[in-house]
């Protein structure tokens, strides 16, 4: 048996080129990668999100739909968001109070687009229990929440009731003077 590995070894006809060996070395586990890449693909690419969760992901909006002192309601993943075209007065009633007796102080020019200040973006959604409050009610001619009367001035910020905080500002950029997107 001894003598039979001697003779394979020392054999040159049975020895195989290291270089060769090397190659298949490589190719070999080149290919066992190539399959975990082939099996791991499909994994990970369910990770990315699909072209129509981006789509709700973002929104884009033409703000030239909305008059002056007018406002819509527009959905975004799923929840409804406020945009609101401001008058002068409702931006100096805004930054009037801004260092008045606040629940949760914020000052109107960091709830908007420095410029941009008659636009005024808002989840419409009472940070209380998530009611959709309606604009035009309560004492500081902005939002009133109907369900346990929540009172949100012209900047979105809660004045009186039991919220606790501000009508949220989600993310948004202007793409231009007269559109923004959402996310
Ligand atoms: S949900 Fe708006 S005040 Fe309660």
């Amino acid at each position: 048996m001894a003598e039979s590995l001697t003779q394979s070894v020392s054999d040159p006809a049975n020895a195989v080129d290291p270089s060769r060996r090397d190659f298949i070395h490589i190719a070999a586990t080149a290919a066992a990668a190539g399959g975990v890449v082939a099996v791991a693909w499909p994994l990970i690419d369910q990770l990315n999100p699909a072209a129509d969760t981006l789509a709700l992901a973002t929104l884009e909006y033409d703000l030239s739909k909305v008059a002056l002192g007018q406002e819509v309601t527009i959905s975004w993943r799923k929840q409804p968001v406020f945009i609101r075209h401001r008058t002068p007065k409702e931006i100096a009633d805004a930054r009037a109070a801004d260092h008045g007796q606040l629940k949760d102080p914020e000052t109107d020019a960091a709830r908007v687009k420095a410029g941009k200040e008659q636009w005024l973006i808002l989840l419409a959604s009472c940070t209380h229990l998530g009611c959709v409050p309606t604009f035009g009610g309560g004492d500081y001619a902005g939002w009133l929440c109907p369900c346990h009367g929540s009172v949100y001035d012209t900047s979105g910020r809660i004045r009186k009731g039991p919220a606790p905080k501000n009508l949220y500002v989600p993310d948004y950029a202007f793409l231009s003077d007269t559109k923004i997107k959402i996310g």
